[in-house]
């Protein structure tokens, strides 16, 4: 769900935040067969736990395993409110993309949960576990991530290309992608120490918006919203892509350059550790294509004939939007410096 804040992440902070939830890993542990035994109608001792994460955004994800070829399963118990609505949310968007006819290229990379409920008051849900390893830890060699990133970029398209629609921008459509997100980004801005250069930024960049979108038609269609190598299984080192988790930000009548370009943000944050918005600076400076090394043609097809300049800015809003309102660390110095600060003034 939510993007690593420094470069270290997400292996340093999964370290730490496994240290300090012992107890929550430790009580997931123990309920966690039991749940797998419930879920497929068999008895307890048949499951055991094999490891237990605790992730950013506070739920614990522990591997369960069955003995003998009873295969593996993923038990899910998030911590916090924020993150049981997620995983709540995430049920219900799987089971729209499940039973959507339009999508039987995706259904084989999504994660099927077999069971969710309460136990001992707190919500959880079981998951097959998807085959592969997480793909954020292939993102160093290059060979390897220019792998990765091609099956990803194909794989996604069976959610992006059945699923799109013709749509004509006008005001009123403008006021999910451009409105509602600048006047968030009025209100967090005016928090700072001196607001006012950058809030002459967050009103030109409205006006600018408006001007470049309206009356344009464009495709959107559902998109996956935090679609990053961290939420991609994948073989290794072959680099395919296996399965796509964590579905609670995905939404009908989208951009798909918002999972395009997050990929490929995202790929290079982790290979080489810059934050997200000096590579966003970098792109609106010297193209998509050059920052992200990929070849023209193909930067070109996800922007679906929108001009670079607010096509970056639109992904760039969403996504620091979408950061801002999770738990955690949007009240980071260094990350809204680095995020907000950095693109707002050099634009
Ligand atoms: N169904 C699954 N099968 C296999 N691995 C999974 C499954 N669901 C989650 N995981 C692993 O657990 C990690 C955390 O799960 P995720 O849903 O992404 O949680 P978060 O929302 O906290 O990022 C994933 O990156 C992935 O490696
Ligand atoms: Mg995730």
């Amino acid at each position: 769900m939510k993007v690593a804040v420094q470069w270290a992440q997400p292996v340093l902070r999964d370290r730490l935040a496994c240290w300090l939830h012992r107890p929550e890993r430790n009580w997931t542990a123990t309920v966690a067969p039991r749940l797998v035994a419930r879920a497929t109608a068999t008895d307890d001792t048949r499951w055991r736990t094999e490891t237990v994460a605790f992730t950013s955004t506070s739920v614990a994800v522990a591997t369960v395993r069955g003995r003998g070829a009873d295969g593996r399963y993923v038990v899910k118990v998030p911590w916090t409110d924020q993150a049981v609505d997620g995983l709540r949310r995430q049920a219900e968007v799987l089971d729209v993309l499940r039973t959507n006819p339009r999508l039987p290229g995706l259904r084989q990379l999504l994660p099927y949960c077999a069971a969710q409920g309460e136990i001992e008051g707190r919500y959880y849900c079981v998951e097959e576990a998807l085959r592969g390893a997480p793909a954020n830890g292939m993102m160093l060699r290059r060979t390897r991530r220019a792998a990765l990133l091609a099956s990803a970029s194909r794989v996604i398209r069976n959610l992006h290309l059945p699923t799109r629609e013709r749509t004509m921008l006008d005001r009123a459509a403008l006021a999910e992608w451009v409105d509602a997100p600048l006047r968030r980004l009025e209100e967090f801005v005016a928090t700072h120490p001196r607001p006012g250069r950058l809030l002459d930024t967050v009103w030109r960049l409205r006006e600018e918006l408006v001007v470049a979108l309206v009356g344009r038609t464009v495709h959107t269609s559902w998109i996956h919203g935090d679609f990053w190598p961290g939420n991609l299984l994948a073989t290794s080192p072959a680099g395919q892509v296996t399965g796509i988790v964590d579905w609670d930000r995905a939404a009908p009548r989208q951009l798909p350059l918002h999972d395009l370009l997050h990929l490929h943000v995202l790929a290079r944050r982790l290979a080489r550790g810059d934050e997200l918005g000096e590579i966003v600076v970098h792109a609106l400076r010297h193209g998509l294509d050059r920052t992200l090394d990929v070849p023209a043609g193909e930067a070109a097809d996800w922007l679906d004939g929108i001009p670079p300049r607010p096509a970056l800015l639109l992904y760039w809003m969403r996504h620091i939007l979408l950061f801002i309102d999770s738990e955690g660390d949007h009240d980071d110095p260094r990350w809204i410096r680095g995020n907000v600060e950095r693109v707002l003034v050099n634009i």
